[in-house]
């Protein structure tokens, strides 16, 4: 996909559809209006006739008539006032979406109503907007119906160009704007697309496969830790959870920069993605519904690899560092049995009285891993609890961290990318309760509770400024939305991705 920024006015850019953003209550001075005299009172119509609401994400199709594109796609912002950078992407998302099975080559999108709405709601800048967009409909294009087949209809149609329309600005910082969020778009549909896909193909050591090709073609550093070793380093946790599996385990390790080299902000940032490539419970198996969900239980990993090759893609030579643990939860005779203790990288006894729990387990030694390597800062992404989602559901992101400027960078970031998080609290006296008899701690206990001291739990396996984010309920969608299929999402990418690049040295 070109990609192009034109300062022409709408209905001068000759296209195969024209992108127009409508907010709710519409006004027809302007360009609006323009639109409307040369589509002889079309979008008017469409209005009065209820069909032209300005909803967020609804549409309707016009004739081009007067202009010089094919058709006209006008697409609801919703209410102007809320408008904000995530909804800016799923605008765009949801445009692309909208033309599935079509015939389109050329896409234009009138930006202005957009960069008009984000200024006003204090969201960002033209730019800003021409970044969301593009990566919007970057991440639209998106359809894993594609991984196992070719012969799936009504596909995102695949864009030879995308024209960004913005009568007046400054076009060159536009592309510039643009052709970042297209790669971050693209680093989060690569992540989506690992997530996607079945544990029958994607086993831990197909996943340090794919992580070594993102190695070699982004010229990171990359050490993939097996069995044997990982159990001479002490890294009894992951260990705890990989060995009840065919599938050994695989610790993979990346790097951009060098050894523990310190960023702009003089971090050594590390991500640690949980790579569960199915999560069965182990021992303590999980009921049957909806266990297919489980191989879903790898997203964290697919993120923080992603991530680490979007980075190196924007700003090479970042320091940075990529942790991703990856196993398979399975029952079987050599698996964790519930009440067996084990010895954790940071020479902690943990009590493993659930075995599916074991998202924290192999997080933990990886986090202690990460310290090992020089890491100064920490942010781990997992699909860690069912009890997030049931807190936040599918749209927000639960986040955990100390001390709390970090977090608030970390949230910082979060905001540029455009993605929701809520903080939970790390509550001290909560702690005891993850006392055991015979170990350390152990890995559950009741359910009262048990979200925070997920937190908790990792939380005594890092030394160092630390967030979490728990994605089990952000991480894939149960059913298709306007703005995005059913399945993977690539939440966290972005926000992942703005918080490397705060390090990035200048140029
Ligand atoms: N992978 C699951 C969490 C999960 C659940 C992700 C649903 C996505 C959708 C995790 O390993 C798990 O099993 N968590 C348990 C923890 C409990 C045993 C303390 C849970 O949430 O029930
Ligand atoms: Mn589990
Ligand atoms: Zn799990």
């Amino acid at each position: 996909m070109q990609l192009r920024v034109v300062t022409d006015q709408p209905w001068d850019v000759p296209a195969d559809v024209l992108v127009v953003p409508v907010a709710r209550r519409p006004s027809f001075d302007g360009g609006l209006g323009e639109l409307d005299r040369r589509t002889a009172g079309e979008l008017q119509a469409l209005v009065t006739f209820g069909e032209l609401t300005g909803k967020r994400f609804s549409t309707a199709l016009a004739a081009g008539g007067g202009t010089r594109s094919a058709r006209l796609l006008t697409v609801g912002l919703g209410d102007a006032s809320t408008l904000d950078r995530e909804s800016v992407v799923r605008v765009a998302a949801a445009t692309e979406r909208r033309l599935g099975g079509r015939t389109v080559k050329r896409l234009a999108i009138w930006i202005t109503p957009l960069a008009d709405g984000l200024t006003e709601a204090g969201g960002g800048s033209a730019s800003d907007v021409a970044e969301m967009v593009a990566r919007g409909v970057t991440e639209g294009g998106y359809d894993p119906r594609t991984i196992y087949r070719d012969d799936v209809d009504s596909t995102p149609p695949i864009l030879d160009e995308l024209i960004l329309v913005a009568p007046g600005a400054d076009a060159t910082a536009l592309m510039r704007a643009a052709e970042r969020g297209a790669i971050i778009g693209e680093g989060a549909n690569f992540a989506r697309n690992l997530a996607n896909r079945a544990s029958n193909d994607v086993s831990p050591v197909v996943l340090a496969d794919e992580a070594r090709a993102v190695a070699e073609q982004h010229g990171l550093w990359i050490d993939v830790i097996e069995p044997e070793r990982a159990t001479d380093l002490g890294m009894g946790m992951f260990m705890a959870v990989g060995r009840g599996s065919d599938n050994p385990p695989r610790m993979i390790v990346m790097r951009s920069g060098g050894e523990g080299e310190r960023d702009a902000l003089d971090r050594h940032l590390a991500l640690v993605g949980k790579g569960v490539c199915f999560d069965s419970g182990g021992i303590s198996i999980k009921p049957a519904g909806q266990m297919e969900e489980m191989k879903m239980d790898k997203t964290g990993a697919c993120t923080v690899i992603a991530a680490i090759a979007t980075v190196a893609r924007l700003a090479p030579g970042t320091p940075l560092l990529a942790v991703a643990p990856a196993v398979e939860n399975m029952p079987g005779p050599h698996s964790t049995r519930p009440g067996d203790i084990v010895t954790a990288l940071n020479g902690k006894k943990v009590d493993i009285t659930n075995t599916d729990a074991e998202g924290r387990l192999i997080l933990g030694d990886a986090l202690t891993y990460a310290e090992r390597l020089g890491a100064t800062h920490l942010v781990d992404v997992a699909t860690l609890t069912g009890a997030v989602s049931r807190a936040l559901g599918h749209l927000v992101t639960g986040a955990f961290g100390a001390p709390q400027a970090f977090f608030d960078e970390v949230m910082a970031a979060a905001a540029r990318a455009g993605e929701r998080y809520w903080q939970l609290p790390l509550v001290d006296d909560y702690t005891h309760e993850m006392d055991s008899w015979y170990g350390d701690l152990r890995n559950s206990g009741s359910a009262e509770g048990s979200l925070v001291r997920s937190g908790l739990f990792l939380r005594e396996f890092v030394t160092k400024p630390w967030v979490h984010l728990d994605i089990a309920g952000t991480a894939y969608y149960r059913k298709p939305l306007p703005f995005a299929p059913r399945g993977a999402t690539g939440v966290s990418h972005a926000t992942l991705v703005e918080l490397a690049l705060a390090g990035a040295r200048a140029g």
